[in-house]
Order: structure tokens, then sequence, then C-alpha cells
């Protein structure tokens, strides 16, 4: 069984619920850690703490939501260990796992997008890594944090 965390500040709560509901629909395990509510919060807090949860291990990949998806998608990629992959369609959904092979998918609740963000849930989670050079240009990524002041 997949274990999926998700996170989303005040912007995404109802796709969030959308998500949630479709991932327990393809018997995955979801660790929502919020936010339920409108209350705003800040999004770097959110994403922090989901990395770091996800960072213990167990996990399959993460899904992090706000506004548009950048905020969180930022945060996320300054954290150690963390790939962030911000989705906007079929083709970068895939993209994201075969090429990138992203821990963190990113979205936005307040974006107007041409297909259900479900469907590029779907299409993620459906992916494999291509490995070979883009194992080697993945490699390339995770050493620019080695060279971090
Ligand atoms: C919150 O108003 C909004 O800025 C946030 O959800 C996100 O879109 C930031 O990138």
């Amino acid at each position: 069984m997949r274990k999926i965390i998700i996170a989303s500040d005040h912007g995404a709560v109802a796709l969030k619920s959308e998500i949630v509901s479709f991932l327990k629909t393809k018997n995955c395990e979801v660790r929502d850690i919020g936010v339920n509510s409108d209350d705003p919060v800040d999004y770097p807090d959110i994403a922090v703490t989901a990395c770091n949860e996800f960072k213990k291990g167990g996990y399959d990949f993460g899904i992090l939501l706000c506004g548009t998806g950048i905020g969180v998608s930022i945060t996320a990629n300054k954290v150690k260990g963390i790939r962030c992959a911000l989705i906007h369609d079929l083709f970068t959904a895939e993209m994201a796992k075969a090429h990138n092979d992203a821990n963190f998918i990113a979205f936005g609740g307040r974006v107007k997008y041409s297909i259900e963000v479900t469907k590029m849930i779907e299409k993620f989670m459906d992916t494999k890594f291509a490995g070979n050079r883009h194992l080697r240009r993945v490699n390339k990524i995770m050493d620019t944090e080695k060279s971090r002041e």
C-alpha cells in the first residue's frame, strides 16, 4: 500500500479534501497534516512540516498545496533531500516522475487547470522513474545541495 503525505495552506483546503478522497479510492494510506480551515496560515510552515515528516521515512511521495502551488514548491525545494515538482498538466505529471524522480508534487487550489488534479496525480503515480541519464541528472540536482553556503 502506498503511503502519501499531504498538506495545504488555507488556499487549497477544498482541493486537499478532493485529493484525499481520491487517494483513498486508490487504496493509499494518506497522512493529512492539514490545514482544514480558511484561516490564513504561512505556507512555508506547512511545506517544511510536511517535508520533515516525509524525511522520517515510510512515505512514497508527498503532495503540497497552496493557492498557486508556487510558494510550497519553492519552500520544499530548499529542504535537503526534497525534489518538489510544480505540476500543471498530464505531461508535467509524467515527466516529474520519469525524468526528475520528484518526491513531492505541488498544485494550486486557486489555479484553473485544464484537467483534474486527481488525473495528474494518477499519471504521476502510474509512471516509473526512467533512470539512466536521468539518474545522472537527478544526482547532479542533489549535488547542488552540497555546495550551499
Ligand atoms: C496565500 O494567500 C497565497 O499566497 C499562498 O496560498 C500561495 O499561493 C503562495 O504561493
